[in-house]
């Protein structure tokens, strides 16, 4: 017998999240620069290629550039609260490195933005997600180069002084912690990963630490009324077994994306942190400035995507390594997994939000979160749309487990699904793996007429806003 869940509280920021270049299209239009997706045309799946090629779902995706308005209002007709976008940067800074914003660029997310106002959506929006200028990763070697921190802190500055009076919650990075994992579509790094020495790679993160500092620093000041937030790619690590060993490897797994929450909140580098690089060989270059950004400038709230936990051992013989959400892990036996492999767990939402409030104390929001899926278009009473019953079972188990964690004492700001209309997929960038409650004509070989139709899940989720979450169905 299935019973209902205690309401969400008051001001919870329901809504979807999506990115540019998942989005967008129009990738050579308004004076955009070329960006690292633009060469990207099968995810992380395969090395990049030269330059644009046709078969890059990402060059229309589904055309939100001209598209946006009529989106925007489907998405206040299931009383979004929040909607949370990336600003492309190759729009505002179509190299990166010039001095001058784009003023096309920067007139595109007026527009959207009056939109968001019209509907009374309060924006969300991520800085730089997955979409480094292609200009500075070729002639930079993207983060690995100090000189991209001057460069972001000038575009964190054109968009705050432009949007901050009209935007209050800002993200720094897309899951910053994924730049360990797929340096080219999360740092911008040109040098293949298997070339990549473990100094650059953290000389790299170290610099896109002090610019996420920076973008505060810059916020304080232009847009005081501003929230910044890290955003962490957060995939919790059980023990495969009781063993003290497996649950030393969990922890230690673990602490490979807790780092980034560490020196997020509270300004500095943690023992467990600067013992793995001494013994990785590695010697940051660190400037004295570069500790007191760290230090002043921590973030407001913490952000975050879920979709998967992990098991973790320390029998090498046991470690298999399954797929997962841009890195993989060790499978749990007891868990599901969606059709691309990914293991299906919500209660790990619960232990993640439980965990990062316990550590950090700091408001948490579950910026992503949701199920791709494919769907099949059928007619249902004249109507056309998607049964998309998984979906809906997914994402009311997940929100029934932060119902929980809102009982357990945790802070939490709000929630945004990922991919709240279909997309074009980051990791292996295709449309056919569809996470929205919206879907968009289009298949992976680009060929459908764009139209947009609601899914069952469209109306459920719009239930659920409208009833602050008492709709949603307990076990
Ligand atoms: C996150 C990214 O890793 O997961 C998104 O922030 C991405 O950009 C999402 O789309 C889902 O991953 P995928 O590979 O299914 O698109």
């Amino acid at each position: 017998m299935s019973s209902t869940v205690a309401p969400f509280p008051e001001g919870f920021l329901w809504g979807g999240a999506t990115a540019a270049n998942q989005i967008e299209g129009a990738y050579a239009e308004g004076g955009k620069g070329l960006s690292i997706q633009d060469v990207m045309p099968h995810g992380i799946m395969t090395p990049r290629a030269e330059g644009p090629t046709e078969d890059n779902l990402k060059q229309v995706a589904i055309d939100f550039y001209h598209r946006y308005a009529q989106d925007i209002a489907l998405f206040a007709e299931m009383g979004f609260r929040t909607f949370r976008f990336s600003i492309a940067w190759s729009r505002i800074f179509p190299r990166g490195d010039e001095a001058e914003p784009n003023e096309e660029g920067l007139a595109f997310y007026d527009r959207v933005l009056d939109e968001c106002e019209k509907h009374g959506i309060e924006p969300l929006v991520t800085i730089s997600h997955y979409e480094t200028p292609l200009h500075l990763a070729e002639q930079y070697d993207g983060w690995v180069n100090r000189d991209l921190i001057g460069f972001y802190e000038r575009y964190a500055r054109a968009l705050l002084s432009r949007y901050g009076h009209r935007v209050k919650y800002w993200l720094t990075f897309n899951e910053i912690n994924s730049v360990l994992h797929a340096p080219f579509m999360s740092g911008g790094i040109n040098t293949p990963k298997d070339q990549l020495s473990a100094s650059d790679l953290y000389q790299a993160v170290h610099h896109e630490l002090v610019a996420s500092a920076l973008a505060t620093k810059v916020a304080r000041e232009v847009a005081p009324q501003a929230q910044v937030g890290c955003m962490i790619l957060a995939m919790p690590a059980y023990p495969l077994s009781p063993d003290p060993d497996d649950v030393m490897a969990a922890l230690t797994t673990d602490r490979t994306n807790l780092a980034f929450g560490d020196i997020h909140v509270r300004g500095e580098y943690p023992g467990y942190y600067l013992r793995r690089l001494r013994e990785a060989g590695v010697e940051l270059q660190i400037t004295d400035e570069d500790r007191a950004l760290l230090k002043e400038y921590t973030v407001d709230f913490v952000s975050f995507s879920y979709y998967v936990s992990i098991c973790e051992t320390a029998d090498p013989a046991k470690r298999v390594v399954g797929q997962g959400n841009i890195f993989g892990g060790v499978p749990n036996p007891h868990l599901q997994a969606s059709e691309w492999g990914w293991q299906i767990d919500p209660v790990g939402l619960r232990v993640v939000l439980n965990q990062f409030w316990d550590r950090w104390q700091k408001p948490l929001f579950i910026v992503e979160n949701g199920l791709g899926a494919k769907d099949e278009l059928v007619e249902v009473d004249g109507v056309t749309t998607v049964v998309d019953d998984y979906r809906i079972a997914y994402l009311n188990d997940h929100l029934v487990q932060v119902g929980e964690a809102i009982a357990d004492g945790v802070e939490v700001m709000g929630y945004t699904t990922w991919g709240c209309i279909d997309l074009v997929s980051a990791s292996t960038a295709q449309l056919s793996k569809r996470y929205g409650f919206i879907y968009v004509d289009r298949d992976d070989e680009g060929s459908g007429t764009l139209e947009r139709y609601k899914k069952k899940s469209f109306d459920w989720y719009a239930e659920v806003i409208a009833t602050q979450g008492a709709s949603l169905r307990q076990g």
